[in-house]
């Protein structure tokens, strides 16, 4: 199925994300722990995450143009998560670190037989956005504007800014924020975790939710990253589902999965892809980024995803 969508020509950014970017501490148990329990992890790793970061450095890896525009903090991790950013060349220009603010943060406990991740993460208030404090100047400057719906107001306010100026708007939503329903309607490109669709329409079957969000809000793709199952979206009236891939080695960590799997999504967009190439090319980019622990490290460059998909793919499960 061919993407319903106009892409603009070329723009100074292939992609331009707004929204989180944070500091995880991530750590590996030999089983998730129970109540009130001692267990000793296996591994433990400081590395550079956040949706929206994570996403523009996975298109940055594959060698597409991007820049982020979000808050650090003015602490040692929000220097790391800067660093982290300009190593990997993603433009920051309209980055802020904010004076006395901490800089988001995470920990995450990782169950090493499943790879599955627990988050339990604080952002400091002085971080967030209002409305008029949205850098919408970035926003027409790339054909695709990516939020994690963070801030619903200043993500709407740059949605507006960049449908203006021909871009498509993308969204990768995991939590339910005040201001959601104001914002909705003004994305393209809607893809939630398995459980948001649910969680905010409060229907139970998966695609009854899907239909009821595009009845709702009107994104001309809607759909949601389902883990090891893959991806289900609602597009044109029909439904499309693409089955993840297996890891290879085997899932280590699925943090930041669902931002690789956007990446790739986009990816697939700005080429000009149909709608399957570009939900087959987000697992691809999800599975490898399972491969090692971190939201970032094992996110694939060009080379290595051609590899792998020129590969005869390996079905999840199959
Ligand atoms: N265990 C897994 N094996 C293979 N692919 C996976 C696995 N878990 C996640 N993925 C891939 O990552 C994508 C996003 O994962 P998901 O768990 O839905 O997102 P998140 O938990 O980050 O919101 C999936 O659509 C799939 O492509
Ligand atoms: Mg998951």
């Amino acid at each position: 199925m061919r993407i319903p969508l106009q892409l603009s020509g070329k723009k100074e950014f292939d992609a331009v994300g707004f929204g989180l970017n944070a500091v995880d501490h991530l750590i590996v148990v030999a089983e998730y722990p129970a109540f009130d329990t001692k267990v000793r992890f296996t591994d433990y790793q400081k590395s550079a995450g956040g949706q929206t970061a994570s996403a523009m450095v996975a298109l940055q890896r594959l060698g597409l143009k991007t820049a982020y525009a979000g808050r650090f903090g003015s602490d040692e991790a929000g220097r790391f998560g800067h660093r982290s950013l300009e190593t990997e060349s993603v433009n920051l220009d309209f980055a802020e670190a904010i004076e006395g603010a901490d800089n988001q943060i995470a920990f995450i406990i990782i169950d090493a037989p499943s790879g599955e991740r627990t988050i339990i993460w604080d952002r400091d208030e002085k971080l967030s956005y209002a409305a008029e404090e949205a850098p919408i100047e970035l926003a027409p400057k790339g054909r695709v504007l990516h939020i994690d719906a963070h801030d619903p107001p200043a993500c709407a306010a740059m949605a507006r800014a960049a449908r203006k100026a021909g871009a498509i708007v993308t969204a990768g939503i995991d939590n339910i924020y005040e201001g959601l329903p104001e914002l909705l309607p003004l994305v393209d490109v809607l893809i939630t975790s398995a459980e948001f669709p649910h969680r905010l329409t409060g229907i139970c079957d998966e695609r009854a939710s899907l239909v009821e969000l595009k009845a709702r809000y009107g994104c001309a793709i809607v759909g949601a990253t389902l883990g090891a199952r893959g991806a289900l979206i609602y597009c044109d009236g029909e439904f499309m589902e693409s089955p993840a891939f297996e890891v290879p080695g085997s899932c280590r960590d699925t943090t930041g999965a669902g931002d690789a799997f956007h990446a790739g999504f986009i990816y697939g967009m700005l080429c000009g892809e149909d709608l399957e190439t570009c939900m087959r090319l987000g697992n691809a980019v999800a599975a490898l980024k399972c491969r090692s622990l971190g939201g970032r490290a094992a996110l694939p460059t060009l080379d290595e995803l051609k590899d792998f998909l020129s590969e005869p793919p390996a079905v999840a499960g199959g």
